[in-house]
């Protein structure tokens, strides 16, 4: 039988969530429902909440989940009723080229990007029926959601809801950055520009892997302190000379450096970290069609490298597990990211925060 479910909507006109009942349909063939109990209040949110990225709306925002398979559709064989799951904000098709060469954040065959399920369907409706999407085909702000059966990822059940949480967006986004995308090894030096929820989670992946020295940027003492706490082992204030400092700490430029906040300058200044021959790794997302400036010759003649990294170049079903043993091990400090832990009535509030550069990660708990 269809559902209510509390959860956070975006109009697509104002910056604000309006906290409401909506429905929830049963899941159809090849579909999970998900009762969620964590859900990350992430950068990417942010981005459609100020208008940077266009979606279609209204949407039940919320990308980064994780919670207990309530019921499953016809056909569906990963999951089962009570399985704990972390939800992928890009479920892969399994089908496509890209799929099959194990790149499943570039799948052509998914239909998150435009909030749909795989049949092209939405789950979500308002009271008077009205159609909602969930964002990225999960939409996580949400007691219930109905997500397609790649999205739904089985976890351990001694893993934290919070943290599993987290998982599903920014621990697997900067550490994947760093293992999949970059493949740091030990002993190199590296740059971390903004330590937000994403950042600290490329610091942690440096440390996991033994990088060596660690430099951290950011505009916040606050935020500098938690990434020390992290692994980082140089602070630089972001209103700085940061290429000099860098320069200063590693001798001729970090062998990698990763912007981790989605804006144009802080973009441009990253080959200025590097050494030469070194590779700048693309985390953060900025506006859409944001256009930036190189110098191109200067790229060239010093060796250096740029990349994008999208989803740290995850493979969900691969990934998802992986970092929760790391956790579980004790490799990797993930509780340490939930700062807040809130209600869905919070959310605004949480947003603000992350405007103002403040609060490592909040995370709604649902209860
Ligand atoms: N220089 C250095 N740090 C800065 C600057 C700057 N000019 N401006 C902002 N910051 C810092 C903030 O202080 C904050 O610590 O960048 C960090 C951004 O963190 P969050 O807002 O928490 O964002 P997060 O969720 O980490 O996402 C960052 O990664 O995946 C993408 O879409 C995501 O583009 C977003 C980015
Ligand atoms: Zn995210």
């Amino acid at each position: 039988m269809p559902r209510t479910s509390l959860a956070a909507v975006h109009d697509g006109r104002s910056d604000r969530l309006d906290v409401r009942e909506v429905r929830v349909a049963d899941p159809g063939p090849g579909q999970v429902l998900v009762r969620l109990r964590a859900s990350g209040v992430c950068g990417s949110d942010r981005h459609v909440l100020d208008g940077e990225w266009q979606l279609p709306s209204p949407t039940v925002m919320g990308h980064e989940g994780a919670g207990v398979v309530e019921a499953v559709g016809d056909g569906v064989v990963d999951v089962a009723p009570g399985d704990h799951v972390v939800l992928s904000w890009y479920y892969p098709c399994r089908r496509c080229a890209a799929c099959a060469a194990g790149r499943a954040w570039a799948c052509t065959g998914t239909r998150s990007n435009d909030c749909l399920l795989p049949d092209g369907s939405t789950p979500l409706a308002d009271a008077d029926g009205t159609a909602l999407y969930p964002y990225l085909a999960v939409g996580t702000m949400s007691e219930y959601a109905v997500v397609a059966e790649s999205a739904a990822v089985k976890v351990p059940a001694e893993l934290p809801f919070d943290v599993a949480s987290l998982i599903g967006c920014s621990v697997t986004t900067g550490v994947g950055a760093v293992t999949n995308n970059a493949k740091v090894p030990a002993g190199a030096s590296a740059a971390v520009v903004g330590c937000g929820g994403v950042g600290l989670s490329v610091v942690m992946g440096l440390a996991l892997v033994g990088a060596d020295p660690v430099v951290a940027v950011d505009l916040s003492d606050e935020k500098l302190a938690t990434a020390q706490r992290f692994g980082a082992t140089h602070l630089v204030r972001a209103d700085t000379d940061v290429a000099a400092a860098v320069r200063g700490i590693t001798g001729t430029g970090a062998d990698y450096a990763f912007e981790v906040i989605g804006r144009v300058p802080t973009i441009e200044m990253l080959p200025a970290l590097l050494t030469p021959g070194g590779t700048g790794v693309l985390v953060g997302l900025p506006p859409v069609g944001a256009v930036a400036g190189i110098d191109v010759l200067e790229l060239a003649e010093s060796g250096k490298t740029l990349i994008g990294s999208n989803y740290g170049g995850a493979v969900p079903s691969l990934d998802f597990p992986r970092l929760a043993r790391l956790y579980l091990s004790g490799r990797l400090p993930l509780d340490e990211l939930v700062s807040h832990r809130i209600g869905l009535g919070e959310v605004n509030e949480a947003f603000d925060a992350m405007r103002a550069g403040e609060r490592t990660r909040s995370v709604i708990v649902l209860d």
